[in-house]
C-alpha cells in the first residue's frame, strides 16, 4: 500500500512538473500576435509527437488551431502554414524577409556556401552559375541528352531474367548519372568510393544533430570531409595538367568567368546539385514504377507512347529533345507521382526580421514550415485525390496551376526541374520498351518522413520482346 503511495505520488509530482515546463515553455514563446499553438517541451518542443505522427501531426493540429499555427519542432520555434495562399506568398516574397530556413545541421554536411544558405546578391551569382550548367536551354543540346541516354542504356542493361531491387537501382541512377554530368572519364572506382562517402552525408542531414563518434550525424561529416579531399583532388590535377579538355559540369565550374567562384563554392555547388537531384530524382522513378505496376491501363497508355518513339528510330538511335517533348503520357506520370507519393512534403523559410502574415506577427529568427502536402490531396484541384490518375496532367494548365508547387516557387524554383524530369523519362523510356515485370512480394512503403521501401521493392523482370 505504502509502496503504491509512493509511486502514485512520485508519477503525480512528474506531471506536475511536466505540465510547469510545458506552460514555461508556451509562456516564453507565447507572444501577443502569433498563431495559434502548443510548443511543448523547454528544448525538445513538439519534436517527438511531430516525427512519430508526421502528416498526421499537421492534420490534427490544423484541425484543432487551423491552417497556420504554431510549433516547436527541429529545434527551433516554427510556424506552420498549411495555407495554399500564404504559402505562394512566402514562396514569392524573399525579399520582404522570407529566406530559406533549413536547419544549420543540414547546411553544415551540404555546406555553408551551398544555394540554400546564401539570400540576396550571393544568391542571384550562385544561381546564375548553377543555370548555366542545368537550364533547360542548355540541357536541350545533345551532349547533356546524349549521356543521360547513354548512361541509362548502360544502367538498365542485363536485368533480363533477374530480381532487381528497383528502390536500390533507382538510388544508383540518380547519383551515377548526375556524377557523371559533374565529372566525366572517371574510373568506376572513383565513382563507387564516392557513392560511399555521399550516402554517409546524405543519410547525416537525415539524423539527430548528435555530433559524436559513431551517430550518423558524425558519420556525415567523415563523408564530407572525404567528398571535399577528393574534389579537392580533382581540381588540383586538372589545374596541373591543362592540356586536357574536359566537357563537364566540373570543369565548367572551375572555368566560369561570368560567375567566378571560390573553391569552396565549387564543391558546396557540386554536393548541393547531386544533393538537392538525388532523392527527388529517385523516389519519383521507384514510386511511378510502383503505380504504374498497380495500374497496368497507365502502364500499357506509357509504354505505347515510347514505342511510338523507338518505332521511329534505329535500334541504338539516342532519345533526343524532340522525341522527349513528345512524351506528354510520361510527363504526366511523373506529375502524378509526385503528387499522389508527396516526395516533397514542404520548404523552410526563416524570418530575417519580424514579419507580418496573414494578420499574425512572426517574430525574428523564427522558421516557416511552408508545408506543402495537404494540397496534393486538395479534391477540388485534384478530383479523387487518392487515386492514380496521370490523365489529369493531359490539361497543361495543371502544371502551371498557381497552388502547384510541387517544384517550389518564386526565386527558388527548383533549376534542375528539367533535368530532373528528363533523367526520369528517360530511365522510364529503356524500363517500359527493354522489360516487363512483375512484383515479388507485397513490400511496404512508408510515407514520412521520407518515402521508401525500408526493405526493397523487389521486381522479377524479363525481356518485353521474348
Ligand atoms: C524531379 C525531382 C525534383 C523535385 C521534386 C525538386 C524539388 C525542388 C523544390 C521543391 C525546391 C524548392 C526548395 C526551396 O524553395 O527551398 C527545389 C530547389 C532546388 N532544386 Fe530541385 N527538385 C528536383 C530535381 C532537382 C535536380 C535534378 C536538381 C539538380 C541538378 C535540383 C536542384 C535544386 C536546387 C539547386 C534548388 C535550390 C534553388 C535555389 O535555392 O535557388 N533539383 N527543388
Amino acid at each position: 500500500m505504502e509502496l503504491l503511495m509512493v509511486v502514485a505520488s512520485g508519477l503525480a509530482a512528474v506531471v506536475l512538473v511536466s505540465l510547469v515546463l510545458m506552460k514555461w515553455n508556451d509562456i516564453k514563446f507565447g507572444r501577443n500576435g502569433l498563431p495559434p499553438g502548443t510548443m511543448g517541451w523547454p528544448l525538445f518542443g513538439e519534436t517527438t509527437e511531430f516525427l512519430k505522427l508526421g502528416p498526421r501531426f499537421m492534420k490534427e493540429r490544423r484541425s484543432r488551431y487551423g491552417s497556420v499555427f504554431r510549433s516547436h519542432i527541429l529545434a527551433c520555434p516554427t510556424i506552420v502554414s498549411m495555407d495554399p495562399e500564404l504559402n505562394r506568398y512566402i514562396l514569392l516574397n524573399e525579399s520582404k524577409g522570407l529566406v530559406p530556413g533549413y536547419p544549420q545541421s543540414m547546411l553544415d554536411l551540404v555546406g555553408r556556401r551551398n544555394i540554400a544558405a546564401v539570400h540576396g546578391s550571393e544568391h542571384k551569382r550562385i544561381r546564375g552559375s548553377m543555370m548555366a550548367l542545368i537550364s533547360p536551354a542548355v540541357i536541350r543540346e545533345q551532349q547533356v541528352l546524349l549521356k543521360i541516354d547513354e548512361f541509362m542504356r548502360a544502367h538498365l542493361a542485363g536485368w533480363d531474367g533477374k530480381i532487381i531491387d528497383i528502390q536500390e537501382k533507382s538510388n544508383e541512377m540518380a547519383l551515377y548519372v548526375a556524377f557523371r554530368q559533374m565529372v566525366e572519364g572517371e574510373s568506376s572506382t572513383l565513382f563507387n568510393a564516392f557513392k560511399r562517402e555521399f550516402d554517409k552525408l546524405f543519410v547525416g542531414t537525415l539524423s539527430l544533430p548528435i555530433k559524436i563518434p559513431g551517430t550518423n550525424y558524425h558519420q556525415g561529416f567523415q563523408g564530407r570531409k572525404n567528398i571535399v579531399k577528393l574534389l579537392s583532388q580533382l581540381m588540383e590535377t586538372r589545374r596541373a595538367d591543362s592540356s586536357m579538355m574536359y566537357n563537364d559540369m566540373l570543369s565548367f565550374l572551375m572555368e566560369d568567368t561570368k560567375y567566378p567562384l571560390t573553391d569552396e563554392e565549387i564543391v558546396d555547388q557540386v554536393v548541393t546539385m547531386l544533393y538537392s537531384g538525388y532523392e527527388t530524382v529517385s523516389t519519383t522513378s521507384m514510386m511511378a514504377v510502383k503505380y504504374l505496376t498497380d495500374n497496368p491501363q497507365f502502364l500499357q497508355q506509357l509504354r505505347d507512347e515510347h514505342l511510338a518513339i523507338r518505332s521511329r528510330k534505329g535500334l541504338m538511335d539516342p532519345v533526343d529533345w524532340d522525341d522527349y517533348k513528345s512524351m506528354s503520357f510520361t510527363r504526366a506520370v511523373i506529375f502524378e507521382t509526385m503528387r499522389l507519393a508527396t516526395v516533397v512534403n514542404g520548404v523552410m523559410r526563416r524570418t530575417t526580421e519580424e514579419i507580418e502574415l496573414n494578420g499574425f506577427v512572426i517574430p525574428k529568427g523564427w522558421r516557416i514550415y511552408v508545408y506543402t502536402r495537404e494540397i496534393n490531396y486538395d479534391p477540388f484541384l485534384y478530383p479523387e485525390p487518392l487515386a492514380f490518375n496521370p490523365r489529369r496532367w493531359l490539361v497543361k494548365e495543371l502544371e502551371h496551376h498557381k497552388y502547384c508547387l510541387l517544384f517550389g516557387g518564386g526565386g527558388r524554383l527548383c533549376p534542375g526541374k528539367e533535368l530532373g524530369i528528363v533523367k526520369i523519362s528517360f530511365f522510364l523510356h529503356y524500363f517500359v520498351t527493354k522489360y516487363r515485370w512483375e512484383e515479388v512480394g507485397g513490400e511496404e512503403i512508408v510515407e514520412f518522413p521520407r518515402v521508401e521501401a525500408p526493405n526493397g521493392l523487389h521486381l522479377k523482370v524479363s525481356n518485353y520482346s521474348s
